[in-house]
């Protein structure tokens, strides 16, 4: 089945607790595996940035009940297209806590996304891995 990669970012109202973060998480992965949706969450300094990956219709319904969530805001899509394969094959939902790291990434992932768009090389098989990579950076 042909899938594709939606990655967002946007920003926590609050400061996340472990618990809450595990809260989402493990919501998140269970509701996931039912819906054949992979991907991976990063938390960092107040910011999300998620890669959710699966067939475009599910990811359109997803998209719109995770953006209304209640504890984030300003939530942006990055980058919406096909992907010839999964990045996260083996994760209904992978989470990454990177709190209290330097998290002021948002020029850089639109920089990204820019040339993503305009077809320059960003040097990656997959435009998700490399906003992931910029991301922990
Ligand atoms: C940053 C963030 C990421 C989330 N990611 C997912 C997700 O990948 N899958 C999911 O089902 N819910 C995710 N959620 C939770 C949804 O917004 C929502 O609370 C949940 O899906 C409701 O599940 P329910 O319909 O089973 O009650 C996320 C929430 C936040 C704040």
């Amino acid at each position: 089945m042909s899938i594709n990669q939606l990655v967002y970012v946007s920003q926590a109202v609050r400061k996340m607790s472990v618990d809450d973060l595990r809260e989402i998480h493990v919501k998140a992965r269970s509701n996931n595996e039912l819906i054949d949706v992979t991907g991976s969450l990063f938390y960092n300094g107040g910011w999300f940035l998620q890669v959710l990956e699966g067939p475009a219709p599910t990811l359109a319904k997803l998209y719109k009940k995770i953006e209304s969530d209640p504890r984030h805001k300003n939530s942006r899509v990055l980058y919406n297209e096909p992907a010839s394969f999964r990045t996260f094959p083996r994760w209904n939902m992978n989470m990454t806590n990177l709190d209290e790291r330097q998290a002021d990434k948002y020029d850089e992932l639109v920089e990204v996304i820019d040339a993503i768009r305009s077809n320059r090389k960003i040097g990656s098989a997959s435009p998700a891995v490399t906003l992931l990579k910029l991301f922990k950076g």
